[in-house]
């Protein structure tokens, strides 16, 4: 029997428990306060901005929603930036990405003051990470670790594949895992023989943004399958990067589309922006 790795389910149980924390912080003076700044009108950001924003309320964080137009220049954004980490009551500061066209990433992501980085993008925050050392981390590959910790599944001596090399996902995935003693396989667009590495995976987490590109061929039987995609297939459905039809029989564990990693990266940033708030607490 494949278990379906409900991250709704998982969410909602971290989310009850971050909740009595927030409550127990704002009794000791400190109301968690997250600030996420959205530039321009991207739809799907738009919708991933508001998720936080209504999950934030929901605990009782303050959550300041700052919309600046498409035409904003770097210089403005910098200085909004500049603003927020002189603003000791506010904890976690998150810059949705992508940005527009004529605004330097990095430049932005480096701006922030690595304290308040709650995305975990920050060089700081990486290398911390890539050290093994205690820090935040990016929101989508803590969630993976909380959904497996959550269904009791070590990842200790594993043979994990990931399929990916971004910042947001891959990179980030791949030194968690490393952390917890997997034995790490990188692949991405340029892999040579794909297939053969993916059914080397007792863990396989894909986060490619190319619709059910993973197919049930490419997975050994019992493999534990994380599915970071949400893409719309060729007749404009809402899927992951794994064909979960294919797939979930073959899988031991599997996460679905919607309902897996993606509540499970909000839950993350939530719990990260109140570990923030926690250092306020003397
Ligand atoms: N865009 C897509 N995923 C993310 C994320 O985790 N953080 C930010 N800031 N932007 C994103």
């Amino acid at each position: 029997m494949t278990t379906v790795l409900d991250g709704k389910k998982t969410a909602d149980a971290l989310m009850t428990d971050l909740k009595n924390t927030v409550t127990t912080l704002k009794a000791q003076g400190v109301t968690p306060a997250l600030a996420v700044i959205l530039v321009g009108d991207d739809p799907a950001s738009a919708i991933y901005v508001r998720n936080k924003h209504r999950r934030a309320e929901s605990l009782g964080i303050r959550s300041l929603q700052i919309q600046l137009p498409k035409t904003t220049t770097q210089a403005e954004l910098l200085g909004r930036i500049a603003d927020l980490n002189a603003d000791s009551a506010i904890d976690g500061i998150l810059v949705q990405l992508p940005l527009p066209a004529g605004i330097d990433e990095q430049a932005v992501i480096q701006s922030i003051s690595p304290e308040k980085d709650v995305d975990g993008f920050h060089p700081i925050n990486v290398g911390r990470l890539w050290t093994n050392l205690p820090g935040v981390v990016a929101s989508t590959p803590y969630g993976i670790m909380a959904l497996l910790a959550y269904y009791q599944i070590d990842v200790s001596g594993m043979n994990a594949v990931i399929v990916g090399r971004s910042n947001i996902v891959g990179r980030p995935m791949a030194a968690l895992l490393l952390n917890h003693d997997a034995t790490v396989t990188m692949t991405h667009s340029r892999t040579k023989a794909l297939a053969e590495k993916t059914r080397a995976a007792d863990l396989l987490v894909v986060a490619t943004g190319r619709p059910e590109m993973i197919t049930a061929d490419m997975v050994k039987p019992g493999a534990i399958v994380i599915d970071v995609g949400m893409d719309r297939n060729a007749a404009g459905k809402l899927v992951g990067d794994v064909d979960y039809a294919g797939v979930a029989p073959v899988a031991g564990a599997i996460t679905p589309v919607p309902g897996g990693v993606g509540p499970m990266t909000i839950a993350s940033l939530m719990i990260q922006t109140v570990a923030i708030a926690k250092r306020r607490v003397h």
